[in-house]
């Protein structure tokens, strides 16, 4: 193998990079990335170009390609999410913001008359690929928790009878991961008798989690409770270090996609052409190797560390919540110092959120409780320096609210 000559100043840029990327390493909290997992075996497989071109089903016409498990890793979701035995179909994408295009292309061809409802809570994606695809979308308002509002729902269904929906729900909303719960969303479709109906669900950080609960408190979110699609992220909860998404859809493609392009023997099938075999192969590396088993613990302890740090915070008097199973502590902004050193996500409304990922556990915990009582200390003795908290908002776990605070039109954008 040819090798790239490197001299002293790419050694240098890459060392930097190094210790930048290794010093944040352990105070990762605002993000929901993990980089617990051990990949390390499927290293030397950085060697080869893996690219599973189009339809995952399809042995393409050359070798270098890594669909079989591909295969696996999407049937593991597809059992773990309830989707139909043998009706079902996914592939290997680029992250959730794929997963939604595809239900939401998906959903258009089912109804290309609908109008698509999701709620001010869900990913700022979600109206984006909206708008690219000239769909008409109603943003529905969320709940003081991040759910969406089905008392808000079902006014906006009254402005337009007769017209398909495409419902996005989330599951795991991206700042308190509220989960938008499809019985109620259902019900409120069929209290106007919406029949033509298509539901993608993004699952992006959620979805595994939830999926590993047992169905007596699993909440309702997937193809049991009524979804179409479900698409969730793969570097996520699984750790796998580079972007990737799953995608899964009841029944096969909607016809007139399967044929074979003849120079990839694979159906255009996908919205990508050539696809990430390496990606595909650390996900079916993770389920193969933890298994339903190994990804409840992992899940489990994510959990026992966000009810720590929430115990931990409010033991402080700090403002801290989370939402019923989720690994995500919302929490009151802190000052700009512990932000910036702990890469907290934050929005303007004075609340920040801390993600306890699997491999973020009690001692990273502990250490973050530490900085921010040294930095408190400090910014005491000049209290103007500290944000205000906010005062408006619960200090503990809220299930739902019924005040709604987010306003969004409920109007229909091209
Ligand atoms: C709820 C939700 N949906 C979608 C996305 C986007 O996911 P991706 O970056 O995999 O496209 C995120 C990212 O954080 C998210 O939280």
């Amino acid at each position: 193998m040819d090798s790239i000559a490197r001299d002293a100043d790419v050694e240098d840029e890459l060392s930097t990079l190094f210790t930048r990327l290794s010093r944040g390493r352990g105070r990762k909290a605002g993000f929901p990335g993990a980089d617990d997992l051990d990949y390390s075996p499927l290293w030397r497989f950085f060697d080869f170009e893996l690219n599973n071109i189009g339809d995952p089903e399809d042995e393409p016409t050359f070798v270098h390609h890594t669909k079989q498990y591909e295969r696996v890793a999407v049937d593991f979701f597809a059992d773990l999410f309830g989707a139909p035995e043998g009706d079902h179909w996914g592939y290997v994408t680029t992250g959730s913001t794929e997963c939604l295009q595809y239900g939401l292309l998906r959903a258009r061809q089912y109804y290309p008359d609908a109008i698509t409802y999701y709620s001010a809570a869900s990913h700022y994606k979600v109206a984006r690929v909206l708008r690219d695809l000239r769909m008409p979308g109603v943003c529905v308002p969320a709940t003081p928790n991040g759910e969406m509002s089905y008392v808000d729902l079902s006014e906006a269904l009254v402005d337009h009878p007769g017209t398909p929906v495409i419902i996005v729900a989330t599951a795991g909303t991206t700042m308190t991961e509220a989960v938008d719960s499809l019985t109620d969303i259902t019900a409120v479709l069929e209290r106007h008798d919406v029949l033509d109906r298509y539901i993608h669900v993004d699952a992006a950080l959620s979805g595994i989690p939830l999926g590993l609960l047992p169905a007596a408190s699993r909440p309702s979110f997937d193809f049991r409770s009524g979804a179409d699609s479900i698409g969730f992220s793969l570097h996520k909860f699984l750790a796998t270090r580079m972007p990737g998404g799953i995608v899964i859809a009841r029944n096969s493609p909607p016809p007139g996609t399967r044929a074979r392009v003849p120079y990839t023997g694979a159906a255009d099938t996908t919205i990508g052409c050539s696809r990430n075999g390496h990606i595909a192969l650390m996900a079916w590396y993770a389920v193969r190797t933890l298994g339903v088993d190994g990804l409840r613990r992992r899940a489990e302890e994510a959990w026992d560390t966000a009810a720590y740090l929430v115990d931990r915070l409010t033991t402080m008097s700090w403002p801290a919540w989370r939402n019923p199973n989720a690994m995500t502590v919302v929490l009151a902004t802190p000052p700009k110092q512990i932000r910036h050193d702990w890469q907290l996500a934050t929005e303007p409304d004075g609340w920040s959120h801390y993600v306890c990922l699997p491999g973020r556990g009690r001692s990273q915990v502990d250490a973050f409780v530490a900085d921010l009582e040294a930095v408190l200390d400090g910014v005491l003795a000049q209290p103007q320096a500290l944000n205000q908290p906010p005062s408006s908002q619960p200090s503990t776990v809220v299930s739902q609210p019924s005040t709604v605070v987010t306003h969004a039109p409920n109007t229909r954008a091209a």
